[in-house]
């Protein structure tokens, strides 16, 4: 089973929706399990609305989290797909030592930048694999990515934090599919932003079949 993270200590940074987006572009690839371990409970809102029984979805806590994780393994889930609150550090690290990767979205602007070095520490300090992506970026102009982005990629770099190429663009549409249930990909399948986040869950999941999985 592939455990992927979704983490910031940021709130606002697109956590949610990664999360939401990415379970449903798992289960194309294998059985899912949505995590919500945020008890502020986005991906649950967006669950509730949900026609499509796929992927499941359990919620979990600290003391939860590595049962739910065994059961899921014992089950025989290909994927596992957890979203997570900002500020519980302890949370977050004991589910990031038990994550095959951890996805780190930032939006291109200096407070989710900053933010991005406590993940960082947190990450270094488990030795665990981290990969950010930038969130709610401003569309590409011209196949090229706009300055803010570039220069995004440019501060994660001098912090030394790997970040995927691409962008998840700031589009209305990603919000029009959650209000009601689905990711993008089913709501507007032909579009640009469709396809850009079905190329970063193409990343990711590749990135995390390039780690050995957690036993
Ligand atoms: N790429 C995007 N395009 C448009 N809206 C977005 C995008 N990413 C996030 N949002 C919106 O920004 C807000 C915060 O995102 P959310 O996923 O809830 O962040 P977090 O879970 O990290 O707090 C939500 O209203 C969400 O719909
Ligand atoms: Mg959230």
């Amino acid at each position: 089973m592939h455990v992927i993270l979704i983490a910031t200590q940021k709130g606002g940074s697109g956590k949610s929706t990664l999360a939401a987006h990415f379970g449903a572009l798992a289960q194309r690839d294998g059985r899912t399990l949505l995590i919500d371990a945020d008890p502020q409970g986005s991906l649950s809102f967006w669950y509730k609305r949900r026609e499509s029984e796929t992927p499941l979805l359990a919620k979990a806590d600290g003391n939860t989290i590595g049962a739910t994780l065994d059961a899921a393994r014992a089950d025989g889930i290909a994927w596992a797909v957890i979203d997570s609150p900002p500020h519980n550090a302890a949370l977050t690290a004991s589910m990031m030592s038990r994550a095959t990767v951890t996805v780190v979205p930032v939006r291109p602007g200096p407070f989710d930048l900053d933010a991005v070095a406590a993940t960082l520490a947190m990450a270094r300090s488990l030795k665990a694999p981290i990969a950010c992506v930038i969130n709610a970026a401003p569309p590409i102009t011209r196949e090229a990515e706009t300055s803010i982005v570039a220069e995004a990629r440019a501060v994660l770099a001098g912090m030394g934090a790997p970040v995927l190429p691409g962008q998840v663009s700031q589009r209305a549409s990603l919000s029009h599919a959650l209000i009601s249930g689905q990711s993008v990909n089913e709501y507007d399948p032909d579009s640009r932003a469709a396809a850009e986040i079905g190329a970063m869950w193409s990343a990711v999941s590749e990135l995390a079949r390039a780690f050995p999985r957690k036993p």
